[in-house]
């Protein structure tokens, strides 16, 4: 089976793991700081927080941003429930607008009906690795006077109108889980240009301590370890030649792929792939199956749009949004995939939307 996702862990990571071991410091110290130096190379120098996951870092942003109980924050439904749950932990309302049905991520254009007396903030999802509109949503929460938090967890190294993703909010969230486009094991970032909220962040990861003992606000302990720092400073180093061929193996099954939607780039946006989702015709879960018995490692992000999941609970309309929670299948697009894989993965599509009834 080609499967879906697959991490890259090789002999550098295990070296480097190895050192921090050997080094008798294990919990957050250097390799921390220099993982945050670095990162910062990729979201044009802004302030990076290393935390121990991608939802810590939405969550911490949102506290950052003093955002709480009685505020609501404008979230799309089409994305991973961590986007949602961290407004809800942070004691705030998600409120659901919906896609545009090219780009799968929130349309600009859902966001100014969505806003109340008592919204405070909009998190743009740049799902699937491409940019969320971030010039038209910057232009409302001007407007509005609403703060932005970019949810980059799928999309490193991302940029739209040559502008890094994480460089356009107040604040984004990466992700290193291991499926992620590069990991630490688990972990997160949080990126900044503020740097007060900057420092909020950095005190509600450790205790609400800077200074040992000197505890200023109540906070959590989030904190990134140096054997997960390790591991991310490597696949960093990495990062850019994994994009590139995960844009070579995406412009391959553009060109190769007949009787499916493939996923459309955006003037302007330059798409890292963390998925590669298709639109097919018919039954999506048969499709799946189908591809499975071909030895075909699909994924279907997301079957349930969040608003509907149990823990909202909620009956609004969101009609692209359901669309593509019926529709979308995402096919291997990983830097692990050989030219053999490829055509493998590209004749199954193929010869599974030939067979559905038109
Ligand atoms: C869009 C999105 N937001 C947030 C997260 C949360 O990241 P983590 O799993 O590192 O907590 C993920 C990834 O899992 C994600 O895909």
């Amino acid at each position: 089976m080609i499967p879906a996702a697959q991490p890259l862990i090789g002999a550098e990571e295990r070296a480097a793991v190895d050192a921090v071991l050997q080094s008798g410091m294990i919990a957050q110290g250097p390799q921390v700081a220099a993982f945050e130096d670095e990162f910062g190379a990729f979201v044009a120098g802004r302030e990076c927080i290393a935390v121990n996951s991608g939802t810590s870092a939405l969550h911490l942003a949102l506290l950052a941003m003093g955002i709480g109980p009685g505020d609501e924050v404008i979230v799309p439904s089409f994305t991973f429930a961590a986007t949602a749950n961290a407004v809800a932990v942070a004691g705030a309302t998600p409120v659901f607008v919906d896609i545009a049905p090219d780009t799968f991520c929130i349309d600009p254009a859902t966001i100014a009906p969505a806003i109340t007396a008592r919204t405070r903030a909009i998190i743009p999802v740049h799902l699937y690795g491409h940019p969320a509109a971030m010039a038209q949503i910057m232009d409302i929460a001007q407007e509005y006077e609403l703060q932005v938090l970019e949810d980059a967890a799928q999309a490193h190294a991302a940029s739209l109108e040559g502008r890094p993703v994480g460089a356009w909010g107040d604040a984004a969230a990466f992700s290193f889980y291991p499926t992620k486009n590069m990991t630490s094991g688990e972990g997160g970032m949080v990126v900044t240009g503020d740097p007060e909220l900057a420092r909020m962040v950095r005190l509600l990861r450790n205790q609400g301590m800077e200074k040992r003992y000197h505890n200023e606000v109540a906070g959590l302990n989030n904190r990134m370890t140096d054997v997960h720092a390790a591991i991310g400073r490597v696949q960093l180093g990495q990062l850019p030649g994994w994009t590139r061929q995960r844009q070579d193996n995406a412009a391959f099954l553009d060109g190769a792929l007949q009787g499916v939607t493939t996923p459309p780039v955006r003037p302007g946006a330059e798409h890292v792939y963390h998925q590669y989702t298709i639109r097919v015709p018919g039954d999506r879960d048969a499709f799946v199956a189908a591809l499975a018995e071909r030895g075909v490692g699909s994924g279907v992000y997301y079957p349930v749009p969040v608003h509907r999941l149990p823990t909202f609970a909620l009956d609004i309309d969101l009609p692209h949004t359901e669309e593509a929670a019926r529709q979308v299948i995402s096919l291997p697009v990983h830097p692990a995939l050989s030219r053999a894989d490829l055509e493998t993965v590209a004749a199954a599509v193929n010869e599974v939307a030939a067979g559905v009834p038109a």
